[in-house]
């Protein structure tokens, strides 16, 4: 049930054993890797809030007869629906959003429905419930938009490039006045793209890992949109969850004002990996001399992309153990295993 490449380092310390979550889009990538942590280390319940539109009951269906697992399937657009999620949760995970800079170029108001609309009924929902401890949400690296400057740092952000960047500062925006208006205090995790396991390649917005290594699969050539210098701090899903896990959980933060305050953090391997790296190691990974082929950068892209981890590894104790080869490897063996 648990794949046996990932979560075999503990990211915890206490027992999870009395602890209820709830991950919102937890039947997407990164959710549904976070639920395989929670439940693999015993959580005593673990909810998933998603309505199935990017995400798949494929990802959460081998732990839907455990007694600890509930999948809910319902829109973050609708409170009534986030206010039932949320009932009896002690953790929430917030990780549902519709994703891709290209998709909110071509459908701005979805986007910001979901993104926006949803995730401020989240937010509402967790403010008010009695029994929440902590509120942790999926940001991201969109936000430093233009800014050219690198490595990205917390507080140093540029103009966004694209609607999606909107969505994703505006819910840091809404979380940072709920903190000061409220008193209600939640953590961003700025995710600089993510891989791994479980994320589908067969999607029109698709991200490029998944794509590629389903092209060397095939032994079929990859389009590189631009030169192929573009570069970014690819971030394996271990990594990702590690940082989710720490946010949740870590009682003894190691700055305590983090849980009297809205905080965001670069969540990343504080490195750069350009694309044309990236298919010279994806050759020696499958073996196979594939060249890609280069066509035109796209829209609303940033060139160039590294993240500062210092804010995540002094304040969370974060420490990202996965490098950029150790889980492309971990996730070309995936998607061969599976046929994606
Ligand atoms: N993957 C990355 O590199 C990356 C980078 C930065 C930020 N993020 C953010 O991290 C989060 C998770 O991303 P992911 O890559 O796992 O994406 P994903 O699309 O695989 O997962 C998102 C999940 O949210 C669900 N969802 C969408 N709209 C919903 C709605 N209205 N109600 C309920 N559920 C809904 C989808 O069905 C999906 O299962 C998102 O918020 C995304 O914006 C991801």
């Amino acid at each position: 049930m648990y794949n046996p490449d990932l979560y075999k380092t503990p990211y915890h310390k206490e027992s999870l054993s009395d602890k209820t979550f709830l991950v919102t889009g937890g039947a997407g990538f990164i959710g549904s890797n976070l639920v395989e942590y929670l439940l693999k280390y015993g959580a005593k319940k673990v909810r998933v809030l998603d309505n199935l539109s990017n995400g798949y009951f494929e990802n959460i269906k081998e732990f839907i007869d455990l007694p600890s697992f509930e999948f809910v399937q319902g829109d973050i657009r609708d409170l009534e629906s986030c206010r039932r999620a949320v009932a009896d949760i002690d953790y929430i995970s917030h990780q549902a959003a519709l994703g891709s800079v290209p998709r909110s170029i071509n459908d701005p108001i979805t986007t910001n429905e979901v993104n926006i609309g949803g995730f401020l009924n989240m937010l509402v929902a967790a403010k008010d419930s009695q029994v929440c401890k902590r509120f942790v949400y999926a940001a991201s690296s969109s936000t430093y938009g233009d800014s050219k400057e690198l490595p990205k740092v917390e507080g140093r952000e540029g103009k966004p490039l694209s609607p999606y960047a909107v969505t994703k500062a505006l819910n840091e925006m809404y979380a940072e006045v709920f903190s000061k208006v409220y008193g209600f205090h939640s953590i961003g995790l700025r995710y600089f793209n993510v891989f791994g396991p479980k994320q589908n390649p067969n999607n029109p917005y698709a991200a490029v890992i998944p794509i590629f290594c389903k092209h060397f699969i095939e032994g079929t050539q990859p389009t590189i949109n631009g030169d192929g210098l573009t570069s970014r701090d690819f971030t394996f899903v271990e990594n990702a969850v590690q940082a989710n896990i720490k946010a949740l959980l870590k009682e003894s933060l190691i700055k305590e004002s983090v849980t009297q305050t809205h905080e965001v953090f670069n969540t990343a391997c504080g490195d750069q990996v350009s694309l044309n790296e990236m298919v010279t190691l994806l050759k020696k990974i499958s073996n196979k001399n594939i060249d890609a082929k280069y066509g035109l950068e796209r829209a609303g892209d940033v060139k160039h992309s590294k993240a500062s981890i210092e804010k995540i590894k002094i304040e969370l104790g974060y420490y990202p153990l996965f490098s950029f080869e150790d889980g492309l490897r971990i996730s070309f063996n995936w998607y061969r295993k599976n046929n994606q």
